[in-house]
């Protein structure tokens, strides 16, 4: 789809730009948080798989220019290099790997944080059943590094594919937080799997200490936290069912545009540039090869 055309028929990309927000997402937090005020009292923030940066966007304007918070702060993590941002420290890193828990540590001096998003999505390689297994590998890892980085208390929230066994994450994340919900923003395609967790209230068991480490599985990881295993959730007053349904709540405006829906534009009609072009995006060697003619397409 060129440029032009996704203008008319996605006004969530059109009102990005025109609004300043380097992606479309912005709206998926901004309608997540009209429902749940996620960024009410929160100071520490962590954006995981933040590039390019709307989500960093959305909270800065939140943390700086709305709550005018002396004592905020925000850490951006993120394989490609991100563009700066107001107050935002970014990190260009892996999310999966233990280092990066310790880089944002030090950031934050030893403090937690009130709120952990991530957005994270692999490159897809077109084989369904490999890239529903990388993404939910991706959640893990971003609910590992929260569980070493969120206050109790704290919030965190992710995008999830609704796939098969999406009820087991659900349940997992049941024995961590008071709350588990699955949430739709108008601005994500009903057409996607694509959906949001929103888990509220950390609540790790009180003696489990969570420990990122290069060659520990996810099952070692959290073995001493007994995520689904009942004999130790007597604090936490859970039914003993291994699977969860978390509700599911459909957020934004319904009188919003629909992500889903093709427009015609009133008025002004010019295609606009978007906010911020991609760093270094995986397609740039490609894209210089073409230009000095050495891609050649096999016959
Ligand atoms: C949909 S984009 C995020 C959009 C972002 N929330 C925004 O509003 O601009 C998904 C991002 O996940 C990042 N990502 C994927 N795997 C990652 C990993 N292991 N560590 C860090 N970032 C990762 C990708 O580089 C990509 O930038």
């Amino acid at each position: 789809m060129g440029k032009s055309s996704k203008d008319k028929r996605d006004l969530y990309y059109r009102r990005a730009k025109e609004e300043g927000w380097r992606a479309r997402s912005a709206f998926k937090l901004l309608q997540l948080n009209e429902q749940f005020e996620l960024f009410k009292g929160i100071s520490k923030v962590v954006d995981l798989c933040a590039a390019p940066g709307s989500w960093s966007q959305v909270l800065s304007r939140e943390l700086y220019e709305v709550q005018k918070n002396p004592n905020g702060q925000i850490v951006a993590v993120d394989l490609q290099p991100m563009t700066p941002i107001n107050g935002v420290t970014t990190l260009q890193a892996d999310i999966t790997h233990p280092k990066t828990l310790q880089r944002i540590l030090d950031e934050f001096h030893g403090e937690l944080a009130d709120f952990v998003c991530s957005d994270g999505a692999p490159d897809v390689t077109g084989l369904h059943d490999l890239d529903e297994y990388i993404q939910a590998q991706l959640i893990l890892s971003a609910l590992q590094l929260t569980t070493c980085i969120l206050k109790p208390g704290g919030t965190f929230v992710a995008k999830i594919f609704r796939g098969r066994d999406i009820d087991l994450l659900y349940s997992q994340l049941s024995y961590l937080f008071e709350k588990v919900i699955c949430a739709k923003p108008r601005s994500s395609r009903g057409s996607s799997l694509e959906a949001f967790i929103v888990c509220l209230n950390y609540r790790p068991r009180p003696e489990w200490v969570p420990k990122l480490e290069l060659d520990k599985s996810t099952e070692e990881f959290f073995e001493d936290a007994n995520i689904g295993k009942s004999k130790n959730l007597e604090f936490l007053d859970l039914p003993n069912d291994e699977r969860v349904i978390a509700k599911f709540i459909a957020c934004g405006d319904l009188n919003d545009t629909d992500s889903d829906a093709t427009y015609t534009l009133e008025g002004r009609r010019e295609v606009l540039d978007p906010i911020q072009m991609p760093t270094s995006p995986p397609y740039k060697q490609a894209l210089e090869m073409k230009r000095r003619g050495a891609l050649v397409r096999n016959k």
